[in-house]
Formats: C-alpha cells, sequence, structure tokens
C-alpha cells in the first residue's frame, strides 16, 4: 500500500498540475526584503525575475500596477565557509529587514570525489552546511522582521528535491559517515545528492520547531523537475533524452517556490510544510518522516551541524 501510494506521489510530483498561484496572487510588497541564494540560474533567476517585477505597487498609478524593485548581488561561495561570514555581514549592513530567505542554491551529482575547501563532500557542504551557516546569521534578522510583520509573512524556505526519496536508509542521512570518508566503496553521486536533500528537509522541520512560535515560516520545498544548469554534471542520456521528455520550464520551478513564500495555505497548514510542483502542499517521504517524528533525525543534525559551524561564526 505504501509503494502504491509513493508511486502515486511521485507520478504527481513528475507530472503537476498546473499552477494556479502565480505573479498575480503575490500580495504587495513594497518595502519588503527577500534573499534568493543561487539568484544567477534556472529557478533562483527565475523567482528573482517575478520578484523584481513585483517589486512594490506604485500609488500614484490608479491601475495599481507593480513597479519594479531594487535587486542587488551578494557574493557567496557556499563551497566554502569561511565566505558566508563577510556575505552575511554584507547583507546585514544593508538591509534592516528580511522578510523571506529562500536557500535555493545547490549543485548535483559532481564528479565523485569532489569536496569543499573545508572537506565536505561537495553536495553536502554546499547544499546543507553552508546554508545552515548563513541561516544562522540571518536568523536574528528574520526573528526582528517577524515582530512586526504581519503573521505567516516572514519565511524560511529550504529548497529539497524529491531526490529526497533516495537518501540513504534507513531515514535519509548515513549519520554514521556523513561524507561517506570511511566507506569502502564510494556512494553513487545521485544518493549522496539524495542525501543532502533529505538534510534540506532536515533543517527546515528541526528550524521550524525552533522558530514558528516566534513568528517565522520554516518550510521546504520541491520545485520540480526543471530544464536548468544543475544537470550540467549529467551524462549525455539523462540530459538529452530524460531532459526532453521530463523537464519543464525553470519558470515553473519559480512559481514552486513563490507559492511557498506567499500563499496562504502554508501558513495555515498544520504541522511541517513540505511544497511540491507547482505550489502545493506535500508529504516528504516516509521513511524521512518517521526519522523525524520518531528519531528526531532533525534534532541530531542540527545539533552537529551547530557543532560544525561554530567556528566559522
Ligand atoms: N532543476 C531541477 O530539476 C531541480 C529539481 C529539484 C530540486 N532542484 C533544486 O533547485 C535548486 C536550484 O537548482 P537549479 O535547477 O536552478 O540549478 P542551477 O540552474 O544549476 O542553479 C543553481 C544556482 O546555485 C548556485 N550555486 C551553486 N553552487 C554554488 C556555490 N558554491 N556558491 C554559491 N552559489 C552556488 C549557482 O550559481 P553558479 O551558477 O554561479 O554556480 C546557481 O545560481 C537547487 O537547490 C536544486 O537542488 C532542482
Amino acid at each position: 500500500m505504501d509503494k502504491v501510494r509513493w508511486f502515486f506521489s511521485m507520478f504527481s510530483e513528475m507530472f503537476p498540475p498546473s499552477a494556479t498561484f502565480t505573479e498575480k496572487d503575490v500580495p504587495d510588497v513594497a518595502g519588503k526584503v527577500f534573499l534568493v541564494t543561487g539568484g544567477s540560474s534556472g529557478v533562483g533567476l527565475e523567482l528573482c525575475r517575478i520578484l523584481y517585477h513585483r517589486g512594490g505597487r506604485n500609488p500614484s498609478q490608479r491601475s495599481q500596477r507593480f513597479s519594479e524593485g531594487v535587486i542587488g548581488v551578494l557574493k557567496l561561495d557556499l563551497n566554502d565557509l569561511t565566505t558566508i561570514k563577510p556575505a552575511a555581514q554584507e547583507l546585514l549592513a544593508k538591509v534592516n529587514r528580511l522578510d523571506i530567505a529562500w536557500y535555493n542554491a545547490g549543485v548535483m551529482t559532481p564528479p565523485v570525489g569532489s569536496k569543499t575547501a573545508q572537506g565536505y563532500e561537495l553536495q553536502w557542504g554546499t547544499n546543507v552546511v553552508a546554508h545552515f551557516l548563513l541561516n544562522r546569521f540571518l536568523s536574528p534578522l528574520q526573528l526582528k522582521t517577524a515582530q512586526s510583520a504581519p503573521k505567516g509573512s516572514v519565511r524560511t524556505i529550504w529548497v529539497s528535491s524529491s531526490a529526497h526519496h533516495f537518501g540513504p536508509g534507513p531515514y535519509g542521512i548515513n549519520f554514521d559517515d556523513i561524507n561517506y570518508e570511511h566507506a569502502d566503496k564510494k556512494p553513487r553521486p545521485f544518493t549522496t545528492y539524495s542525501q543532502s536533500k533529505v538534510g534540506d528537509i532536515l533543517c527546515a522541520y528541526e528550524y521550524a520547531n525552533l522558530v514558528s512560535d516566534k513568528g517565522i515560516l520554516s518550510l521546504s520545498l520541491n520545485p520540480g523537475n526543471l530544464k536548468s544548469n544543475i544537470t550540467r554534471n549529467s551524462g549525455f542520456i539523462a540530459r538529452q533524452v530524460i531532459g526532453r521528455m521530463f523537464l519543464y520550464p525553470p519558470r515553473q520551478g519559480g512559481l514552486t517556490e513563490l507559492y511557498s513564500g506567499f500563499a496562504p495555505e502554508p501558513a495555515e497548514n498544520k504541522g511541517f510544510t513540505y511544497v511540491i510542483p507547482w505550489g502545493r502542499i506535500g508529504t516528504p517521504n516516509k521513511d524521512v518522516k518517521i526519522g523525524l517524528e520518531q528519531y528526531d533525525t532533525g534534532k541530531k543534525l542540527w545539533a552537529i551541524l551547530e557543532k560544525e559551524t561554530d567556528k566559522y561564526m
């Protein structure tokens, strides 16, 4: 039965119905501040495009047309934890509020053995550890923003993937050896990618436990299967054949992220929110959920990441 449910869930994430929440549904964003990591390409770029053109209402125009926003670029290298503090400080010096942070940047299936500057498996270090550290710097400003912002409007969004369904057993994270340093046989890069995307869900879940009563909505999402540069390391067949058959324009993923940031449902949802394409509340993988709910995998990961990132604070 579980397998049947899983099949339908995956099918629905692969072949989603049309988006019902688009830029037309975004509430007034005048004066608000957003951060999108990985805004230079793919899904992040599409989201930035939408946010920029929804920059604010121009009250001088009776038609209530939207004017354009102000966009700034922050240099951030998620491969190197020593760069996170200066980048965060640069941002904190420029803005006095942070309404929504989309932790969207990511890498997928780099060559086996690829590592970050600190020696983390590249996908784990980039997709999880660096965003966790960035969030430690940005969290105080989001908490402050939440004190006066409308309820449910301040959000921290950890971008995952349907790949999280394929994380290592039993609950998606190989806690005994997260970087597979001691493994006799290195896992396939897709397994470590999947593990990193489970890591994003665990961070979202645990952060929700820590800050939901302080006004921050922490959630995760699968943007959908999209034609973007993320497949740059995939083989020819995967890119040309599977890519053409199953991948959608990246704007669709931008809409999933837009829904996660602004739609009312995530704020009304009881319990943890995992958004699926192109903007619906979905359910994370059953085993990942069991790990979170029965074995405190979120807490466990949070404690590990805190200890490991302390020295970069
Ligand atoms: N595309 C899909 O089908 C799909 C499916 C599920 C989930 N996702 C997730 O969606 C997110 C966005 O992916 P995408 O498809 O838009 O991929 P993409 O086109 O490759 O964009 C990834 C973005 O992340 C940035 N990035 C990568 N490594 C970085 C680093 N070390 N430091 C700073 N920025 C870095 C890239 O910047 P540079 O270009 O400068 O490196 C780029 O802006 C990822 O988290 C991915 O896992 C994508």
